[in-house]
């Protein structure tokens, strides 16, 4: 890996999990941190803990809702007025309903979507002016092998049951499809956008509305695959040269893997709807 001296990274939710070992990663290598969370104090615990591990207190915990496109706006907003550079982007905060019912975010859309796929597109919007400003620069969309029930007509479950499972790796899927058609549109503009998937970590946080006997399945799965373990590739994609210029790709444990959500005319769809959701009103703007 390289030093990351001098280099701005934002990564969405370092309070925990995977999040948090790829901003100590990343911390570790010398980088300069901006801790988007939705939690100040957690945040502010996140940050002592990285010092704590690496010696490093290069850190600024700021506040984010991905799952609010308002606060989105204000968190870009708030970056800009502090920062005129931006290194690298990590889009890593996501969640899973788990047991819990569907509801709907600020914005009145499916929280799931909102958060994860919504959160990541209209972040990466916001930022991306910066990103291109400080080329080379780079973005890791943290994504899943655990990725199925696409229907770009029933995204948000309207008309399918509700099962959280699906919701989630529905979302997973939009992460890569997304990514696939942003770096597209970045080709040759200095700033790559690659997607990554941590593998299955039963610790974080992500499981902790899921059913007991579902958790203790994911466990076993899991084989106690460490956070750090699945951190270490967004920290390799964020800062290796090895992967310098490489952009579109799906990666995992450092190595390019497949991905079956790989039709360009199904991004383009999903990337319309995205753009449309996230659209401001006359009266927002
Ligand atoms: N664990 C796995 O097996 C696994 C496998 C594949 C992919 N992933 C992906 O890895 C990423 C991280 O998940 P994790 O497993 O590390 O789970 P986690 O421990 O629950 O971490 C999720 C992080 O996202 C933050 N977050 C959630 N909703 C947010 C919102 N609306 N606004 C701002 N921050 C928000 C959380 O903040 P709080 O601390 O405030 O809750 C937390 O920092 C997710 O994108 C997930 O899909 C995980």
């Amino acid at each position: 890996m390289k030093t990351m001296k001098n280099k701005r990274v934002v990564i969405t939710g370092p309070t925990s999990g995977i999040g948090k070992e790829i901003a100590i990663g990343l911390a570790a290598l010398g980088a300069e941190l901006i801790l988007a969370c939705r939690d100040i104090e957690k945040g502010r615990q996140a940050a002592a803990e990285i010092a704590k591990r690496t010696g490093s207190s290069n850190a600024v915990v700021m506040h984010i809702d991905t799952s609010s496109q308002q606060s989105i706006r204000d968190f870009a907003r708030e970056f800009r007025r502090k920062y005129r550079r931006l290194d690298a982007l990590i889009n890593n905060a996501g969640g899973n309903r788990g047991t819990l019912p569907k509801v709907s975010s600020a914005d009145g859309i499916e929280l799931t979507f909102a958060t994860n796929v919504l959160g990541y597109f209209l972040l990466t919007q916001e930022l991306l002016d910066l990103l291109e400003k400080s080329t080379p620069a780079r973005i890791v969309n943290v994504a899943s092998t655990y990725a199925s029930d696409l229907d770009l007509d029933d995204l948000q479950f309207e008309r399918r049951p509700f099962e959280s499972f699906k919701v989630y790796a529905q979302s997973k899927a939009c992460n890569r499809m997304l990514t696939w058609a942003l770096a597209r549109r970045l080709d040759g503009s200095g700033v790559t956008a690659n997607a990554m998937a941590p593998g299955l970590i039963a610790e974080t946080g992500l499981y902790r509305n899921a059913p007991a006997e579902l958790v203790g399945r994911l466990r076993q799965y899991g084989a106690g695959r460490t956070s750090a373990e699945g951190a270490d590739t967004a920290v390799w994609l964020a800062s290796s040269p090895e992967v310098e210029g490489v952009s579109g790709k799906f990666f995992e444990d450092r190595r390019v893997i497949r991905c079956e959500f790989r039709n360009r005319k199904a991004e383009e769809k999903l990337w319309g709807i995205c753009e449309e959701l996230v659209r401001q009103k006359p009266s927002q703007k």
